[in-house]
């Protein structure tokens, strides 16, 4: 059966906005930033066009992008961010301008293109003293590449000056908590953490995506959201479907089907090893089930 994978987006309006995003990140690394014009059109439309495809489903359940090579995340990044951070805020039923959230989740690291520390570093990882100070003024260069331009939005510009603020007061550049932080920004944290570990677990392997759902739950209440990781964890899958993973008992498997609310437990599809080559059997496997208990996925291969 020929059917779009569920969780995930419109190829063209993915592949658009990988595009838009490069383009614009490309700009900034070229060209004084003051005579940057940010895609806002262009990005509206790409949110009207993932908005649409997330409400079209009979609930929100996305997943996440894999990539091949590192260079690809700073730009696949945002596109799951948004993405993300716009399937919450349609979960969360109540939220409004969910525009301004996806334009704002978008642009959220556009300061790191004015800083030299950028694609090889996921969220300022294995970063120096000196690289970590400049990591950290990325929220306010963001702010200040959208300073002059009427059509982004306070709630935007909010999003990126505090898409690093902790809810526990940890965070940077200005150590807000609670309350202090918008809604939004809320938001885009959160699928922003997720987003950079789930790509972690899939470039490093360091940790698992059942771990990474465990990690971020640790973070609810402490530095993320509760509420937000809550809404944002049942409709997040971290098994994009499709995906092959290694399962505990040490066999291969793809990723068949994502049910709806315990997302960290797929129907797989074996994979067995023929001659030289691995062919997907027709063996299906319910990990919600009693009897698969003790299968886990340990990675994606
Ligand atoms: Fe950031
Ligand atoms: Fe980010």
């Amino acid at each position: 059966m020929d059917r779009k994978p569920i969780g995930a987006i419109s190829i063209a309006i993915r592949d658009r906005s990988f595009k838009l995003m490069q383009d614009l990140i490309a700009e900034l690394r070229q060209i004084a930033f003051s005579e940057v014009e940010p895609p806002y059109e262009d990005l509206l439309e790409v949110v009207h066009g993932i908005r649409e495809d997330i409400e079209a489903l009979p609930e929100p359940l996305v997943s996440w992008t894999l990539i091949s090579a590192l260079d690809e995340y700073e730009y696949v990044h945002p596109y799951d961010v948004a993405v993300f951070s716009i399937a919450t805020a349609v979960a969360m039923g109540n939220v409004k301008r969910i525009n301004d959230i996806g334009v704002g989740a978008f642009l959220h690291d556009i300061g790191m293109s004015l800083t030299k520390v950028s694609s090889t570093h996921i969220e300022g990882e294995g970063l120096s003293e000196d690289d970590i100070l400049l990591y950290r003024s990325h929220p306010e260069l963001g702010v200040r590449v959208l300073r002059q331009h009427p059509r982004i939005s306070a709630f935007i510009k909010a999003i990126v000056s505090q898409h690093h603020e902790r809810m526990d007061g940890s965070g940077f550049p200005r150590g807000f908590r609670g309350p202090d932080i918008h809604l939004y920004s809320r938001i885009v944290a959160c699928a922003d953490v997720y987003s950079s570990l789930l790509h972690r677990s899939y470039l490093d392997k360091t940790i698992s995506p059942a771990e990474v759902v465990e990690y971020m739950m640790s973070l609810a209440g402490f530095e993320l959201d509760k509420d937000v990781v809550r809404v944002m964890l049942s409709c997040v899958a971290p098994f994009p479907e499709g995906a092959k993973v290694r399962l505990s008992t040490g066999e291969l498997a793809v990723v068949s089907q994502l049910p709806a609310g315990l997302l960290t437990r797929p129907v797989v599809r074996i994979v067995k090893k023929e001659g030289h080559s691995l062919v997907e059997t027709s063996e299906e496997i319910d990990l919600r089930q009693p009897e698969h208990q003790t299968r886990l996925i340990v990675g994606i291969v």
